[in-house]
């Protein structure tokens, strides 16, 4: 059994999780959330505890159908509108519009807001589900990929199961600053943001190869992927954040822009990851490469019959040729998923590499993460 690790950064709850809020009580449940945040996002701890018992904003939720009906939709349409209007007062607290942020109670000003753009989050808020896409996770699946190139001796063809926007598609093209805890240190160029992950259980030139993976193909697909290049949609993907993480902010528009420059050297699918996985790993083969489908914190939005049916077909296609799936979900949300040795109960992000090569299938747990990529506890690579 895998042990979660020390207390170096304990995982922050993904808000793009499936958790499901109770209908009757949105205001406990801003508390809660509010208590559950306040160390790494004070300012939204401190507005999610200070509207719990404001009817007039919670009402603003109204309507909104399960599992939606969270703080976080409410927190990204103020955020996504805020963007839009950093004049207004409720914007000095938010360091994505006012870099130094404010020691004020930020409460009179979000309930004034929420009060004087009522009409434009209702909208805001009936037509948007929370979405995100944190480019941090490319630092834990990149090291898994020169070790496929080479097993396979050939280019790879990366296929992302729920996309979102497509950063992990242009992984092999951001920088990367990987450390361990006895000082080793892997540097890899590139544009974009620098990524940085802190390994420990393995010194770095174990987990990261100096050579980057040959990646000649690329697919996504999302039910709702977003358009990088689109303005608005980018929006809302930054509104998704806290402006409290103004790190995770900086880097995901650095991303976007890399995602944007680099739009027509990917193929984005709309639909089911279920449904289309035997066609995406078709015409991954067409290409001449060896398909490797991931997945990172996306099986958690599909149904328990999805997920069977997901491994299913993974296990079918990998029978038939050469394959690999690496995949970074939490077990606990995702029990269907094969979690070999590791505990099925914990809530950690897992990084694991199920290989299918002459039709024999082979698996292991490549390490317990950060759910945005910041370190990795290697067990096995
Ligand atoms: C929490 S986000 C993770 C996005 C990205 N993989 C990342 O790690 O940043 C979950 C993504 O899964 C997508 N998704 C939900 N249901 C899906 C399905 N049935 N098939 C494929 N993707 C799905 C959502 O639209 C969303 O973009």
């Amino acid at each position: 059994m895998i042990l979660p690790c020390g207390p170096l950064d304990p995982p922050l709850p993904d808000y793009g999780s499936a958790m499901t809020e109770g209908t009757d009580h949105i205001g406990a449940s801003f508390i809660r959330f509010g208590e559950e945040i306040a160390r790494t996002a004070p300012t939204y701890g401190t507005i999610c505890r200070g509207v719990a018992d404001n009817p007039e904003v919670l009402s603003l939720l109204d309507g909104v159908p399960e599992p939606q009906r969270r703080p976080v939709l409410l927190l990204a349409a103020v955020h996504f509108r805020l963007l839009g209007h950093p004049d207004e007062p409720l914007a000095r607290h938010y360091r994505t519009i006012n870099p130094q942020g404010s020691i004020d109670d930020p409460v009179p000003d979000f309930t004034d807001f929420c009060s004087s753009h009522a009409d434009a989050l209702r909208i805001i808020i009936s037509s948007r589900t929370t979405q995100t896409n944190d480019v941090g996770r490319a630092a834990l699946i990149l090291p898994t990929l020169r070790p496929i190139n080479d097993r396979t001796g050939g280019p790879l063809g990366l296929i992302d199961i729920g996309t979102s926007a497509g950063l992990n598609l242009h992984l092999d093209r951001y920088a990367y600053r990987y450390h361990d805890t006895s000082g080793g240190e892997r540097r890899l160029s590139g544009t974009g943001p620098e990524l940085d992950c802190l390994v420990r259980g393995a010194a770095v030139e174990q987990l990261i190869d100096a050579t980057p993976p040959q990646i000649v193909h690329r697919i996504g697909v999302d039910p709702h992927p977003i358009d990088p290049s689109d303005p608005d949609e980018a929006r809302w993907l930054l509104a998704c954040l806290w402006p409290d993480q103004t790190e995770r902010v900086g880097r995901l528009r650095e991303a976007l822009a890399v995602a944007t420059a680099n739009r027509n050297e990917v193929e984005i699918h709309t639909g089911s990851g279920v449904e289309l996985l035997s066609d995406v790993v078709g015409r991954s083969r067409a290409r001449g490469c060896c398909p490797v489908v991931i997945n990172t914190w996306s099986l958690t939005y599909f149904t328990p019959s999805e997920r069977v049916a997901y491994v299913e077909e993974l296990d079918r296609l990998g029978t038939r040729d050469d394959l690999a799936w690496v995949y970074l979900e939490a077990p606990n949300e995702t029990p269907e998923l094969p979690w070999g040795e590791v505990d099925g109960n914990i809530s950690l992000s897992v990084l694991r590499r199920v290989d299918w090569k002459g039709g024999r299938r082979t698996e292991r747990t490549i390490g317990i993460a950060h759910p945005h990529g910041r370190w990795i506890e290697v067990t096995e690579l």
